[in-house]
């Protein structure tokens, strides 16, 4: 058993590498560069999706040279656990106002697209002076609007991942590479 394997054997284990931690790290710097560029002078509000996106923000954040604010929300889907159904509800709300903000959804993976639209529609009707996204993995099987990612890290293939904050029924989050899940199987 790898050190990073639950004791629970219903929980699958992580299989290959698909995106390095020194990729990541790599990536992660050219975003927070960019952002840095196109938010001169001002002073971006990221709100991270708890709790996929918990340690792409932090690193994100601290990659990124203006004096960000940071919030979360918490966000649960219904329906089957590996598929979003588009039904979000809302667990854990922002604490800041952001209207008149220059607000960035920091975001773990877009796969269908349901989250990030139905987040982007919330958060808009709050009057912010600019909403972005950045998400940091793309599946690359959806018919995505293009427009609403301003910023994204890796595009993959259709396979689960977990680990730098992305879990399979919580679990891995805390590797430091992104790892395909083999045995996951749809119902
Ligand atoms: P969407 O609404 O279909 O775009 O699904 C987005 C959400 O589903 C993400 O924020 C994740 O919480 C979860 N998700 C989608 N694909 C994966 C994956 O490969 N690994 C872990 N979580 C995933
Ligand atoms: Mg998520």
């Amino acid at each position: 058993m790898s050190a990073y394997q639950s004791n629970n054997p219903d929980i699958p284990a992580p299989g290959r590498v698909l995106v390095s931690a020194e990729d990541l790290a790599k990536r992660v710097t050219v975003l927070g560069r960019e952002i840095t560029a196109d938010y001169a002078g001002r002073s971006p509000l990221l709100v991270g999706v708890l709790k996929g996106a918990f340690m792409f923000m932090s690193d994100l954040a601290r990659a990124i040279d203006l004096p960000v604010e940071l919030d979360f929300m918490a966000v649960s889907s219904y329906g089957h656990s590996t598929r979003s159904s588009g039904v979000v509800r809302i667990v854990k709300d922002l604490d800041l106002d952001l209207a008149g903000r220059d607000v960035i959804i920091v975001e773990d993976i877009v796969d269908s697209g349901l989250t990030l639209s139905y987040l982007r529609k919330n958060l808009l009707a709050r009057n912010p002076a600019s909403l972005e996204v950045c998400a940091l993995l793309v599946h690359n099987d959806h018919q995505l609007d293009e427009s609403i990612l301003r910023y994204e890290g890796f595009r993959i293939p259709p396979e689960f991942v977990v680990g730098y904050g992305l879990d399979v029924a919580q679990h891995y989050r805390n590797l430091s590479d992104i790892r395909v899940i083999e045995t996951e199987t749809d119902e």
